[in-house]
């Protein structure tokens, strides 16, 4: 999209979609590409850009700010966010509005200096509930730490009712289209797993910063990436539900298989899982979307990992599932282990070290040597059962 689009009286998105993007974080894929929203607040007297662009992208948001003002108006940058992503084009723009002042958190005014070089003069530090007046708009300043980063702050136009909350509510989704009720089915799961690999780390946060703004009279919400909600009721619910709803009955099966031992014994436990009425979901790492993983463990129940063992230790594959795992802090505590090795094992017993450090209850592990016997299979058998049990005891436990 060429144009600045008004999506509220005296507010403009001048932000960019990147088709073309396939990776974040040099991890997670981008299929839809993404897009990097900024938004211009034209008040009566002073005008405020939230949020700029990636890096290479400076001169399309020039171009759209053009439209409205000339670049040389802006008298404030207000930075919620100080990721190359969002602030990446803030250089460009305070070097062409020489008047313009950088707005962010103390700690994002710290990371302004060690990012992007803006000098201490050129900055004003705000705290929670500051406010900007703007002339018949005014923008109030939200602390939101860790959402996705430590010097993390939402925007909020009273007169408005539009919440900018920067990475928080967002999706990798670029689009033509701008609004959330334009965008079709695709939008929720593109959601959540952009929440997996954002915000799920950061649960505890998310559920502070739902409480904050409960009280605020919320019209409009504006992230920093993928559509705008105009029914800000859509993505609220949806956060409260991966951050504090109850988890869903599904086991995961993160496995990798060399020679289709470690793969008998993942098939078999899913199948025993499922029989009793949880659900299995089988990812093996060597074919699975890590990002996909991501999503499940927003709200699985119980996590079951297998690798064969490979140069004495866990497979290099599952081992990257692994530390998923613990980086992503996933709600589920449960955890079982399998996996078969040829010789000396190794592979079960690191795992099971792993999930324990990072939390997890293992509550059954299974080694087996070379191709899984019929006594191994039932022992598979067992422990996709008590998997199951336990996951249907910690949801009547939630629900009680
Ligand atoms: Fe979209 Fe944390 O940057």
């Amino acid at each position: 999209m060429g144009k600045a689009i008004e999506i509220a009286p005296g507010i403009f998105w001048v932000g960019v979609e990147d088709w073309h993007r396939r990776v974040f974080d040099a991890l997670i894929p981008l299929p839809y590409g993404t897009s990097y929203n900024s938004y211009l607040v034209v008040g009566g007297e002073k005008v405020a850009l939230i949020d700029t662009v990636n890096p290479g992208f400076e001169q399309e948001l020039l171009e759209k700010v053009e439209r409205i003002v000339e670049v040389e108006r802006i008298d404030y940058v207000i930075m919620n966010h100080a990721e190359p992503d969002h602030a990446g084009g803030v250089p460009t723009i305070l070097s062409r509005a020489k008047n313009a002042k950088l707005v962010a958190t103390r700690k994002g005014v710290e990371m302004a200096e060690a990012f992007y070089g803006v000098a201490a003069e050129r900055t004003v530090p705000v705290r929670e509930g500051d406010t900007l007046d703007l002339v018949g708009k005014s923008l109030t300043f939200v602390e939101a730490p860790w959402l996705h980063w430590p010097e993390t702050m939402f925007t909020f136009c009273r007169e408005t009712g539009v919440l900018f909350p920067c990475d928080f509510f967002g999706s990798h989704l670029a689009s033509s289209r701008l609004f959330d009720d334009e965008v079709g089915d695709i939008l929720l799961p593109e959601a959540k797993r952009y929440y997996a690999e954002i915000m799920m780390p950061f649960s505890r946060f998310v559920a502070m910063a739902l409480d904050k703004i409960k009280g605020m009279d919320i019209g409009m919400i504006a992230p920093s990436h993928g559509p705008i909600y105009r029914n800000p009721r859509r993505i609220i619910d949806a956060y409260e539900r991966w951050a504090r709803g109850p988890l869903e009955r599904k086991a995961l099966i993160i496995y990798v298989s060399m020679w289709g031992n470690t793969e008998m014994l993942a098939k078999t436990i899913a199948d025993a899982i499922s029989s009793e009425g949880v659900e299995a979901v089988p990812y093996d790492v060597l074919k699975a979307d890590l990002s996909h993983i991501a999503r499940d463990l927003v709200d699985a129940s119980a996590i079951v990992m297998g690798s064969p063992t490979l140069l004495a230790g866990i497979h290099p594959l599952v081992g990257l599932a692994v530390s998923l795992v613990r980086g992503l802090r996933p709600r589920a505590k449960l955890a079982a282990i399998f996996g078969s090795h040829g010789w000396a094992g190794g592979a079960v017993d690191q795992m099971e070290g792993l999930l324990r450090q990072a939390g997890l209850e293992v509550v059954d592990t299974l080694k087996v040597r070379g191709r899984p016997s019929r006594e191994d299979l039932e022992r598979a058998v067992n422990l996709g059962k008590l998997v199951a049990q336990k996951v249907k005891e910690t949801a009547i436990e939630t629900n009680s």
